[in-house]
């Protein structure tokens, strides 16, 4: 008998699943396959999995090495508490609360059970919710990896992060000022405004959607939390020689050579390490991880919807499945 009282014998799952390529209308609440854990993989107990609306156009949702791999399960930011351990896997039990990053090229936990590798998980400590792990864990890693791994950003570096507040933005804000770097955002209303300079920015230039800011020049390291098609006054803000960080399509190459800018695009993956400091980081209780809305798993693409509807309220959007 596992956590929830279904028989070991069961073998599907309630899960949020698509048939087909597409938007969120393409999303259906049904049963499916439940998982098992194969070589390396524990089979996780779902109670928390947070939606980025951005992977429903990723390739690798669709597809791997040309292999379409529908019907797929979304949602890779997870939370949730050991079901199952896997051949050659140590240091976890049944029960043990977990939480981690799917590989965004397999199955998702917007469902009852997800099998996950052990590198893209870990321990999680008691007094961290699941709803609010699975909000905070792709925001931060991504932000950690921008800053840390691939810029290697400093004490008195000029950083500059378009869409400061936004659930990326706002780890990106809040570690670069503790990084002690000095921290430009631009957001689009004075409200984000105002949460941006809680989140620790330095200073904070509000840039109504569509519109330019002038005046922003000789930065270090600009880092694209937006995700739409990036204006060329961000290219512009940056330093010659400086770096530019972008998160969701690779930037323009014509721009970067005008701008003698150095050019940085990559997909977030979990790290071990990196997951057990933000577990460390959560447990403080001194981050607060905004959540838009959060959903049973039934509602399936109304979710979905919801994370796309202009004038959200600001923050992740999670299914809590248990
Ligand atoms: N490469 C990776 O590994 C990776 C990992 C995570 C996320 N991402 C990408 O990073 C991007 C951000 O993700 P997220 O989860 O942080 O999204 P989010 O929470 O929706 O944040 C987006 C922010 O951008 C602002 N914004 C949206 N449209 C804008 C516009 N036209 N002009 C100015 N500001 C605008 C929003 O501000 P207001 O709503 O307050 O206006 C919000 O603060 C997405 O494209 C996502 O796919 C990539």
């Amino acid at each position: 008998m596992d956590t929830d009282g279904r028989t070991d014998a069961a073998t599907t799952m309630t899960a949020v699943r698509a048939h087909t390529r597409g938007g969120p209308e393409q999303l259906v609440v049904e049963e499916a396959p439940r998982p098992a854990a194969a070589d390396g993989e524990l089979l996780v107990a779902v109670e928390a999995a947070a939606i980025t609306l951005p992977e429903l156009t990723w390739p690798e949702t669709w597809e791997v090495g040309g292999v379409d791999r529908t019907p797929i399960i979304p949602s890779h930011e997870f939370a949730g508490v050991v079901s199952a351990v896997g051949p050659g896997v140590e240091g976890y039990a049944v029960g043990d609360p977990v939480f981690g990053l799917v590989p965004f090229d397999r199955d998702g936990a917007a469902a009852e059970f997800v099998a996950v590798p052990v590198g893209s998980l870990a321990h999680r400590s008691p007094t961290v919710s699941s709803t609010v792990a699975a909000a905070a864990v792709l925001p931060a890693l991504t932000a950690w990896e921008a800053l840390v791994d691939r810029a290697q950003l400093g004490p008195g570096h000029r950083l500059l992060v378009r869409g400061g507040t936004g659930a990326v933005g706002s780890f990106l804000t809040r570690f670069g000022h503790e990084l002690r770097a000095e921290v430009t955002v631009t957001v689009s209303s004075e409200d984000a405004g105002r949460r941006a300079v809680q989140l620790g920015a330095d200073h904070v230039v509000v840039v109504p959607r569509g519109s330019a800011p002038a005046g922003l020049d000789g930065f270090d390291l600009a880092v694209d939390a937006v995700g739409d098609e990036l204006p060329e006054w961000v290219y512009a803000a940056v330093r010659p020689a400086g770096g530019l960080v972008v998160l969701q399509v690779p930037p323009d190459a014509e721009l970067v050579e005008r701008y003698g800018i150095r050019s940085t695009f990559f997909v977030v993956e979990a790290n071990q390490e990196r997951l057990q400091e933000l577990d460390a980081l959560l447990a403080t209780g001194r981050v607060d991880v905004p959540v838009s809305a959060t959903f049973p798993l039934t509602a399936g693409r109304e979710a979905f919807e919801a994370a796309a509807a202009p004038g959200r309220a600001p923050g992740k959007t999670v299914y809590v499945v248990r």
